[in-house]
């Protein structure tokens, strides 16, 4: 061997014993040693250079592993299903159009089970005449691990079913977000995240250790000798539940009309959101905004056909059922370092941890603070000023520290909310998993409230920026925002470095013209918890035209009045009213309303408006520009009388035709529905005012 080849021969053995430790830690330990990029690169530099030296490609060689969850000290059983995984989707709207196609392609309309798609250990338990008789590991699909001594130390887990049946359950093990933070905290080593050591845990050599971690399951599948006996996913769920498996409670069942899925639901007695086509997208945003406050991981949803004959005649390809769709949270990767941890305190009080970034470009835009959510969050990264992290845009838009990758070397500890306010020194206080200034008249608060309240969104006063609202507030003109209608501008900032007339003015004027814009924006502008642009739109909509209507639906505690607006639920309807309800509220909306702003609604519908679509059936599908989201083009037509449908039937009179729509456009087409694109909606809408205009006008000369 001459030279080269020795260097070669030394560097292929390097590269072997590396990758050998990284598997074995990666597939039987379920700790990962470096990240996949790390792996992949030396994997690939390993097969080139045995691409090229095929005398040094030796049978134990790393590179002749492919990848499973399989370990030797478990015995290896084959599965008598096929064990599946799930094809992938990253974007709601891949969502829909999946759900659109699958429907095109059965030519009939289907109706989806949506669950979340946990992030634990995939497990399938195999039950002979009612029995338990083996637990096993997903594997390679084909094969995998008997891990039933183990597995059966999980209390959920049904030993004997109340049946004599044979069938095989697919199930996910897991470990509830608050107990990995509490047992990784003991130990030397401490897992990645759950997943890892859920999976760790159903490899330990002993039953007894397992049986001490609260190990959990949710089961989603099940797979009968009879499959027959079931229509649909629903009554195999609701099948699985009466034998006393967990099942999650969080899913969705969409089906054409809201109304069908909800009676769908309650035949089989199973909780979940009654959704129609048109609900999908807000479904999914709201989880994805929802899932760091889940009690346990999940990585993204799952869509499934609900019939089982369509699930049958859809088939199968290698990999994955056709009838089914995993819809990740996409999250485009980068790495920053932590410079700092600033706490911020917003307009409720809520104290927020932010961490300072080296700006970082991510997903296309260019990162530099990203929010922390609450302690919680920051003792499960265990992240301390100074870190490495790797960060990610959750759903492509909102920046998250995903974990840390190198620890500091200033010897940082994990960083601590503060003890008090950094504004006004109050003690903080704990509330529902969040810290907050009790301290309504905290500076920061009043700042954070005021620079809400003059936001693009609300009343829009551009002249006023954070600095203008810091001089006012430095100069103890300003507490709240009622403040900004009474204060003299003239008199408060003449001698202020940086204020010329001309500036004073444009404040004065915008603070002057604020007073007209409509009462939903003045409701928006309170800053009351979740009561933004959508919900105002709706509580007016539905006909609380005035500030002292909406008071004495507070005043009455009416909740029901509340919810009986589509879209509004119990817990917007009780942070509605306790925000009504306090007293430095009350107050602040009996100034505002006596400073002139618009407390009533000016423009309610006429009778004629509102009738001008009646005897008319609208589906709405595809995204618009001005009304995003779609709901603003279905209440028009409500208000205007016409019925609006999530799907297109024989009665359906007209599709409102967005861009990217799908298959209802081609149904449309078929059925001979006359088709409205945006456009011509919008001057329908205006035809319709002028319309109405010249009627009256008709009315006056024939008068
Ligand atoms: S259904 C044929 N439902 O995701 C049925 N899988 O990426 C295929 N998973 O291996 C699985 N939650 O371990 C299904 N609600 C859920 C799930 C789920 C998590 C896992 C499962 C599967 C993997 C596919």
């Amino acid at each position: 061997m001459n030279t080269h080849e020795e260097t070669v021969r030394l560097e292929v053995q390097a590269l072997s014993d590396t990758l050998r430790a990284y598997q074995k830690a990666y597939y039987v330990e379920n700790r990962p040693l470096v990240k996949d990029v790390e792996y992949d690169r030396l994997f690939d530099r390993l097969q080139s250079l045995e691409e090229a030296y095929p005398s040094l490609r030796f049978p134990d060689s790393p590179t002749l592993r492919v990848g499973s969850d399989l370990t030797s000290e478990f015995p290896e059983v084959e599965h008598t299903i096929p064990v599946l995984s799930l094809d992938k989707a990253y974007s709601s709207e891949a969502l829909s159009s999946w759900m659109a196609r699958t429907e095109a392609k059965c030519g009939q309309d289907l109706s989806f089970v949506v669950e979340e798609k946990i992030d634990g250990v995939s497990i399938v338990l195999y039950y002979e005449k009612g029995l338990l008789v083996r637990a096993v590991t997903r594997g390679n699909g084909a094969v995998g691990n008997d891990v039933t001594a183990n597995i059966r130390t999980i209390a959920s887990i049904p030993l004997r079913l109340p049946e004599e049946v044979t069938v095989a359950v697919r199930g996910e093990v897991f470990l509830p977000k608050a107990e990995f933070l509490e047992l990784n905290k003991g130990m030397e080593v401490p897992y990645a995240n759950p997943r890892n050591l859920a999976a760790g845990t159903i490899r330990r050599i002993k039953s007894s250790e397992v049986a001490k971690v609260p190990l959990r399951i949710f089961v989603y599948e099940g797979f009968w000798q009879d499959q027959s006996l079931f229509a649909d996913h629903l009554a195999i769920l609701a099948e699985l539940a009466s034998y006393g498996f967990s099942l999650n409670p969080t899913i969705a069942l969409v089906c054409k009309e809201k109304e069908e899925a909800e009676a769908r639901l309650e035949k089989v007695s199973l909780q979940g959101s009654a959704l129609s086509f048109a609900d999908v997208d807000d479904y999914v945003r709201m989880h994805t905004a929802e899932r760091a406050s889940l009690a346990y991981e999940i990585d993204g949803l799952v869509i499934k056909v609900d019939e089982l004959s369509v699930r049958e005649s859809l088939g199968y390809t290698e990999h994955h059922p056709r009838w089914a769709l995993a819809y990740k949270f996409e999250s485009p990767q980068a790495l920053t370092v932590v410079e700092n941890i600033e706490v911020q305190v917003g307009r409720t009080g809520r104290i927020t941890p932010v961490a300072r970034v080296v700006p970082v470009l991510v997903g296309g835009s260019t990162v530099s603070n990203i929010t922390l959510h609450n302690q919680t969050y920051i003792d499960m990264l265990e992240l301390a000023i100074g870190d490495s992290v790797e960060i990610s845009k959750r759903g492509d838009v909102i920046p998250a520290v995903e974990r840390v990758i190198e620890k500091n070397e200033m010897g940082n500890g994990v960083w601590h909310l503060p003890d008090v306010c950094p504004s006004c020194s109050s003690a903080l206080v704990a509330r529902g998993g969040h810290t907050f200034c009790p301290n309504v008249s905290c500076p920061d608060q009043i700042r954070s409230r005021l620079e809400f309240f003059v936001g693009k969104a609300q009343m829009d006063i551009d002249a006023l920026g954070p600095e203008t609202i810091g001089v006012l507030i430095g100069l103890g003109l300003l507490k709240d925002v009622d403040d900004l209608y009474t204060i003299d501008y003239e008199k408060a900032l003449c001698d202020q470095v940086g204020f010329g007339e001309k500036k004073i003015a444009a404040i004065k004027m915008g603070v002057e013209k604020s007073k007209a814009q409509p009462f939903r924006r003045v409701i928006t502008s309170l800053g009351i918890a979740e009561i933004g642009k959508k919900a105002a739109d709706l509580l007016v909509s539905s006909g609380i035209q005035s500030m002292e209507e909406l008071l004495a639906i507070a005043d009455r505690d009416d909740v029901e009045r509340l919810t009986s607006i589509k879209q509004i639920g119990p817990k917007i309807a009780r942070l509605l009213i306790d925000g009504l309800n306090d007293p430095a509220m009350r107050r602040r909306i009996a100034a505002l309303c006596e400073a002139g702003l618009q407390c009533e609604e000016k423009e309610p519908p006429s009778k004629a408006e509102e009738q001008s679509f009646a005897g008319q059936v609208w589906c709405v599908t595809g995204s618009f520009e001005q009304f995003n989201p779609r709901t603003l083009a279905l209440d028009e037509i409500e208000r205007r009388g016409g019925r609006t449908t999530s799907s297109v039937t024989g009665k359906t009179t007209h599709l409102l035709a967005g861009s990217g729509a799908g298959s209802k456009l081609a149904q449309a087409t078929k059925l001979g529905v006359e088709i409205v694109d945006e456009q011509r909606f919008l001057s329908m809408l205006k035809e319709e005012k002028t319309a109405q205009k010249s009627g009256q006008m008709q009315g006056e000369f024939s008068f």
